[in-house]
């Protein structure tokens, strides 16, 4: 299966997926990258996939008219690449009905909070002021929602009393890091279906 991955930051979510397949090799793992795209360029992760010798693309939201204009060029470019699977790994942009039309259904997200609690841009720093005792990580199916599409896998991080947000939040990327190469490989080798809000890999 081939993969467009989208990032937005340091990219460690994109580089576990990186290091499973050169491990595993791309047939037994199930799939491989084709490309790697951003909202914005010198992110670390965009050097992560120039070493791996990936193609990359950057579409910003201000060289465009319009946000639906920005969405449009984002499917486009990622469509390029003809993904079987889409996955955003720290991905921080909403994306519009544009994407959702031609990637909905094979969109994959990775969010480091126990959704349905404490989705958006900042789910860890959300669950840590709340008091929660445990919090952790989802991967899900995008819908047209933010954080709300249909659950795949989740893993489950307990909040240290000493924790503060980037403590917590290495914590939970090195649940969330394991678990995205679980799902991303069960979902490329097994096939899956959605049947309302229930995912099921056979
Ligand atoms: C991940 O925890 C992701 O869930 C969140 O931002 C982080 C991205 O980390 N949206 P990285 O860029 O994969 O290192």
């Amino acid at each position: 299966k081939r993969l467009v991955v989208l990032v937005s930051g340091s990219g460690t979510n994109l580089q576990a997926l990186l290091d499973a397949i050169e491990a595993q090799g791309a047939e037994a793992y199930g799939a491989e990258i084709v490309a790697v795209g951003a909202d914005r360029p010198g992110i670390a992760g965009l050097e992560r996939a120039e070493r791996a010798g990936l193609p990359t693309f950057v579409c910003r939201v201000q060289d465009h008219a319009s946000r639906d204009e920005w969405d449009r060029a984002l499917a486009e470019a990622t469509a390029a690449y003809e993904p079987d699977l889409v996955v955003s790994a720290g991905f921080m942009k909403i994306v519009g009905k544009e994407f959702l039309a031609r990637f909905g259904g094979r969109f994959v997200n990775t969010h480091p909070a126990l959704l349905p609690s404490f989705p958006g841009a900042h789910g860890v720093r959300d669950a840590l002021a709340y008091g929660a005792k445990v919090t952790g990580c989802t991967v899900h199916f995008v819908d047209d929602g933010v954080d709300t599409g249909p659950i795949i896998a989740q893993g489950v991080v307990e909040v240290r009393d000493e924790d503060d947000e980037s403590a917590l939040h290495e914590r939970i990327k090195e649940v969330e890091r394991t678990l995205l190469v679980e799902v991303v490989g069960r979902l490329a080798r097994d096939g899956f279906t959605i049947e309302g809000r229930k995912v099921v890999i056979p």
